[in-house]
C-alpha cells in the first residue's frame, strides 16, 4: 500500500516536471493538434477575454502563433541554461555590430531572436501579460507543444556539446523548423470549427431562432 502510494507519488512529480513518456510520438502528437478543436469559450480564455463573441477565434491568431514560438524559445533557454524569454514589446533588428558586440551567448540569443516577435507584438498590440496568459493556457490544454520541442531540444543537446554562437544558431534553425510544423498544425486546429459550430448552434437555438432547422 506504502510503496503504491510512492510510486504514484513519484509519478506525479514526473509528470509536473515535464518529462517526456518513452512512447512520446512527436509525428502522432502533431497530428493530435491538428484534429483539435478550440470552442469559442476556450478562444476567449486563451486571450484572457480581450476580444467579444465568435471573433476571438479569428483575432486571436496572431497571439496563438507568436506565443507557439515563445513556447519554443524558452525550452531552448531552458536547456542552455539562460533566463526566462522577453520582454516582447521593445527590441527592434539587431545590426551585426550589435550582434558582435554581445558579451555573452545569452545575450546574443536574445538579440538573434527577440526583435520579430517584438516586431509582430508591437504591430498587434499584444502585451506581455497577453503572452503570459495565451501560454499559461496553451501549457494547460495542448501541453504537447511544450513536450515536442522538449524532446527536439533534448535530442539537439544530445549530439551538441560544445556550445557556441554556431551552436546556439543551429539549435535555434532547427527549433523553428519544429515551430513551423506546429504552426501549421495549429492553423489546421483553428480552422477546424467543427466545435465553434456546435456553439453557434447552443447559441441559435437558446434563442429559440432556426431551432427546427437545427434539430434536423
Ligand atoms: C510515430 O508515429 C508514426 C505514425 O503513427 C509512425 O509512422 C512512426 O514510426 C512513429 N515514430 C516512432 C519513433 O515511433
Ligand atoms: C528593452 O527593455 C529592456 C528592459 O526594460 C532594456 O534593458 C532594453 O534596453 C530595451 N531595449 C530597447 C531596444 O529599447
Amino acid at each position: 500500500m506504502l510503496n503504491t502510494l510512492i510510486i504514484c507519488i513519484f509519478f506525479v512529480i514526473r509528470i509536473n516536471a515535464g518529462v517526456i513518456p518513452t512512447s512520446f510520438n512527436i509525428t502522432e502528437e502533431l497530428d493530435k493538434i491538428s484534429k483539435d478543436c478550440l470552442t469559442n469559450a476556450e478562444h476567449h480564455e486563451l486571450t484572457g477575454n480581450k476580444y467579444k463573441g465568435h471573433l476571438a477565434s479569428f483575432l486571436d491568431w496572431n497571439e496563438i502563433e507568436l506565443s507557439v514560438y515563445i513556447i519554443g524559445n524558452s525550452e531552448i533557454r531552458k536547456a542552455l541554461g539562460f533566463g526566462p524569454p522577453g520582454p516582447w514589446n521593445n527590441e527592434t533588428f539587431p545590426s551585426d555590430e550589435r550582434l558582435n558586440a554581445a558579451s555573452n551567448l545569452e545575450e546574443y540569443f536574445k538579440l538573434q531572436t527577440t526583435s520579430s516577435v517584438s516586431f509582430s507584438a508591437r504591430v498587434h498590440k499584444i502585451t506581455e501579460k497577453d503572452f503570459e496568459t495565451a501560454i499559461r493556457y496553451l501549457d494547460k490544454r495542448l501541453p504537447g507543444t511544450r513536450l515536442i520541442y522538449r524532446k527536439k531540444v533534448e535530442e539537439f543537446m544530445r549530439d551538441h556539446k560544445t556550445i557556441n554562437r554556431k551552436m546556439v544558431d543551429d539549435l535555434t534553425d532547427y527549433i523553428y523548423e519544429i515551430f513551423e510544423k506546429l504552426r501549421d498544425a495549429t492553423e489546421e486546429m483553428r480552422w477546424n470549427i467543427r466545435c465553434r459550430l456546435k456553439d453557434r448552434r447552443d447559441y441559435i437555438t437558446s434563442y429559440g431562432i432556426f431551432s427546427s432547422l437545427l434539430e434536423k
